[in-house]
């Protein structure tokens, strides 16, 4: 895939993250979930791209998260994707449960208004509330989360890799039960070869063996987790 340059318009400070804003020279479409590589071309130190995923879309921006600390407006960008597995809604599903873990909640913008799209209620768990987040959306704490599985017909959520143990001991999902039938999590993970090199640091355990989150994630269903 040949990469574009794009140039870093803006940077949204957005809860605990933020967002980095990107002008392309043409429109790059994602579905909900999938990520881009990207790394700065103005600091020769940085070779190693970051994973980033989409957030809302603006008319003429491409708008991407989480912003690594260290970029600057101005900057170019040099971006590949999109790439990955996206979140999968059913188009009659009209109940939604989304969660976040890690101040993410950004990176389901997508599938937020995917869902809205679709006229399903949509409920995030989060202790952080996007800005931009639709009035239609109820926010409730993470902690009720497990109250949602009784109404909810698809569970989706983001969290970061390193936070899988505590968020399985949190929720007592171990055994996943009473789980919605559908149910992922985009896992956030470095992804510094995008699988180009199979470099092997964005592994995540599955029931069925390690798997590469660039190549077969980073949405995974919740079922196939392995959580030691
Ligand atoms: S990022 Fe190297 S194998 Fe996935």
């Amino acid at each position: 895939m040949v990469p574009i340059e794009a140039v870093l318009r803006e940077i949204r400070y957005d809860g605990p993250g933020s967002i980095a804003c990107l002008e392309c020279p043409r429109k790059l479409h994602a579905l909900p979930g999938q990520y881009f590589l990207a790394n700065s071309t103005d600091d020769e130190r940085e070779i190693i791209p970051f994973a980033l995923y989409p957030t809302t879309c603006t008319e003429d921006w491409l708008c991407l998260a989480p912003c690594p600390a260290h970029w600057q407006a101005g900057d170019r960008i040099l971006l590949r994707g999109p790439f990955g597995k996206a979140f999968h809604l059913p188009a009659d599903t009209r109940k939604v449960a989304l969660f976040d873990w890690d101040g993410l909640a950004s990176l389901l913008m997508p599938l937020i208004h995917q869902a809205l799209y679709q006229r399903s209620e949509v409920v995030l768990y989060t202790h952080t509330t996007p800005s931009n987040l639709p009035p239609e959306v109820e926010v409730l704490p993470p902690g009720q989360l497990s109250e949602s599985f009784g109404w909810c017909e698809v569970l989706a959520g983001v969290l970061c890799r390193d936070s899988l143990r505590d968020f399985f001991q949190m929720t007592g999902w171990r055994n996943h039960l009473h789980l919605p039938s559908h149910a992922e999590v985009l896992i956030h993970t470095p992804m510094p070869c995008g699988g180009t090199a199979e470099c092997g640091i964005c592994a995540i355990l599955l029931k069925q063996g390690w798997k590469l989150a660039c190549k077969e994630g980073a949405v995974f269903s919740i079922h196939d987790l392995e959580v030691e």
